[in-house]
């Protein structure tokens, strides 16, 4: 079950049985005060922080959430909690999922990202050797319980980041959340409906295909160029965020009418909507994306907003698209 509703944080009692040992599990860069909330509504509360970060994304990480659940005395019929954004979710759903086989664990989203995407689907995991989410098991939250009030303390440049994301998934599946983005007006008291919004496409994906065999490519939208601007910026001073790369990586995979609408509305929230690459570097880095199977890459193009298809291209139809919208970012 997902719960949107603001205040939530302080009554997630009313969602999640609490009578009982809870880990609520959060990073350093979290404020303290929503795992706080959450300790509050817990008799038997334990708050385990580890520093924030992608680079804490880790094994080790995991590992010393276990060893606090046993030495807590953590039962199979206890309860993990995360609060916190993406890696907080994704460290502790995986820790959940293998102490004693898997014991419950409840998600409490604090970014938008992570509102909108990566706190549903099962998906958890950390890094290792070098790549992103590579150990990992699907485990789905028992509740996610959403509290758009958590967004006030976020940086701008992370809001917008997850903005981005649903952004991406309105042009491909919802026109009606597209122009409702797209209206005039302060963003803060339009959240609710866009994380709704953006959480029944993610949901709808999911549930018709849990183990991202085919349709749940489709969030992949902006993916297949966008991780080549990230491969690319990595090395730089000032590296993109992921979702701003995608957010680029969106305007070379729809048509004209679709730009028309997608970029001002980007610019609006200070998301890139070009790059410096140029088209014999992307191509490179696309090329070695790993959803190329044999000649082709499958990328999710928009034609009209609010609708998509998977188009197999060839390296050479890869490039004309580059070329395409590299000269209408000029
Ligand atoms: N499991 C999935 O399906 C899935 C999907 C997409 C992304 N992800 C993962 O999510 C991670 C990115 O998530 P993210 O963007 O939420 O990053 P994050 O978890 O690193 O959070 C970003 C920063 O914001 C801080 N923060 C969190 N909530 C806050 C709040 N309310 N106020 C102020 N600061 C706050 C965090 O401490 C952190 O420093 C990546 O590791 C990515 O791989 C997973």
């Amino acid at each position: 079950m997902i719960t949107v509703q603001r205040g939530a944080i302080s009554r997630i009692s009313q969602w999640i049985p609490t009578d009982r040992k809870v880990m609520v599990v959060t990073d350093s860069g979290v404020p303290f005060k929503y795992a706080q909330a959450v300790l509050g509504c817990c008799p038997q509360g334990y708050c385990h922080v580890f520093e924030q970060g992608e680079d804490n994304k880790t094994l080790d990480t995991v590992r010393r959430i276990l060893e606090d659940l046993l030495e807590n005395g953590f039962t199979r019929s206890d309860a993990v909690i995360a609060v916190g954004g993406g890696v907080v979710g994704d460290v502790a759903g995986f820790a959940a999922s293998c102490y004693m086989r898997g014991i419950d664990f409840y998600n409490v989203p604090t970014t938008l990202l992570s509102q909108v995407d990566s706190s549903i689907g099962g998906k958890t995991g950390v890094d290792f050797g070098g790549v992103k989410n590579v150990i990992g098991a699907f485990y789905m939250p028992k509740e996610v319980i959403i509290d758009p009030d958590c967004l006030s303390t976020l940086d701008p440049r992370l809001l917008h980041e997850g903005l981005a994301e649903a952004i991406k998934m309105a042009a491909t599946s919802d026109a009606s959340l597209f122009s409702f983005i797209e209206e005039a007006g302060p963003l803060e008291p339009r959240l609710d409906r866009i994380i709704t919004g953006a959480l029944a496409i993610k949901q709808a994906v999911v549930e018709a295909d849990p183990k991202e065999s085919g349709l749940r490519r489709v969030l992949n939208f902006g993916h297949t160029v966008g991780h080549a601007i990230e491969a690319a910026s990595g090395g730089s001073g000032n590296p993109l965020f992921h979702g701003e790369c995608v957010a680029a990586g969106m305007l070379y995979m729809c048509s004209d009418a679709v730009r028309a609408r997608l970029e001002p509305l980007l610019r609006r929230y200070s998301l890139p909507v070009s790059d410096p690459f140029d088209v014999d570097s992307l191509l490179a880095y696309v090329g070695h994306d790993k959803k190329k199977q044999g000649s082709t890459i499958t990328a999710v193009y928009v034609n009209e907003i609010g609708s998509f298809e998977f188009r197999n291209m060839n390296m050479e139809q890869m490039r004309q698209c580059i070329i395409k919208h590299k000269s209408a970012q000029l």
